[in-house]
């Protein structure tokens, strides 16, 4: 399973706060299913270049990669990309992907969006070579006009969702029929430490297996994995 969200790399934003941190939270997803985890710190573009981040994200996995074992989750580097009016346009925005891919994890607002910034995620996903994904939908859906998500599916924008969502009793079946339905690509812990907001993968899995299934689950694990393959071309497709 792979972990899509989380901010497991040391010292760099407000997740984990030293390396022994980190190695504890691997630790933890590593019991929970977890064989792959996205480090996707945060990205102001008002507070530092693209380089600049790059350059300390480098540092920060760099001080973690000789106490990396091979049992471990494989760490990938990514960015949650904080959504702003004009993103488009943003120097070296590519190097922000995901590792490997060109998945982009962006944060938008909670509030409702405006036209411009419809378009403007539209715009990145047709005229860039990027694919959008959306960190934590769930934190906004319900503040959009209806046939808002619709739309930036069909647009071939991808969606995330974080576990605490189909983990808490309130929001779970709503998380459930979005997985069901096909509008969710990805789920990550979104983790930022052991204690407040710790890894917590490991009780979505099982819910997602009893209440759809484990075909279900299998089928979910394989569809994520996919995407970072080599050839990930044709499944990007398949699901736009
Ligand atoms: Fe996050």
């Amino acid at each position: 399973m792979i972990d899509f969200h989380s901010h497991i790399l040391p010292a760099i934003d407000d997740g984990s706060k030293s390396e022994a941190e980190s190695l504890l939270m691997l630790n933890a997803l590593k019991n929970q299913g977890v064989t792959k985890v996205v480090a996707t710190p945060h990205f102001y573009a008002n507070n530092e270049s693209v380089t600049h981040f790059t350059h300390r994200r480098q540092k920060a996995y760099d001080k973690l990669k000789d106490s990396l074992s091979e049992d471990l989750p494989e760490i990938v580097l990514g960015a949650e990309v904080r959504y702003y009016e004009g993103i488009s346009r943003l120097e070296g925005l590519r190097e922000l992907c995901i590792e490997d891919t060109e998945m982009l994890l962006l944060e938008m607002p909670a509030s409702r969006w405006s036209e411009f910034m419809l378009r403007d995620l539209v715009d990145l996903t047709s005229k860039s070579r990027m694919t959008l994904v959306l960190a934590h939908i769930e934190r906004y859906m319900s503040l959009q006009a209806g046939g808002v998500f619709e739309d930036l599916l069909s647009s071939g924008v991808l969606m995330q969702i974080n576990a605490g969502f189909i983990n808490d009793f309130f929001t779970r079946r709503k998380a459930l029929n979005l997985l069901k339905s096909e509008k969710v690509h990805f789920i990550g812990t979104d983790c930022h430490d052991t204690v407040k907001r710790p890894p917590n993968m490991d009780r979505a899995l099982e819910i997602i297996s009893k209440k759809l299934g484990k075909d279900f689950l299998d089928y979910f694990i394989n569809y994520g994995n996919e995407y970072f393959c080599e050839n990930s071309d044709s499944i990007l497709i398949s699901k736009g």
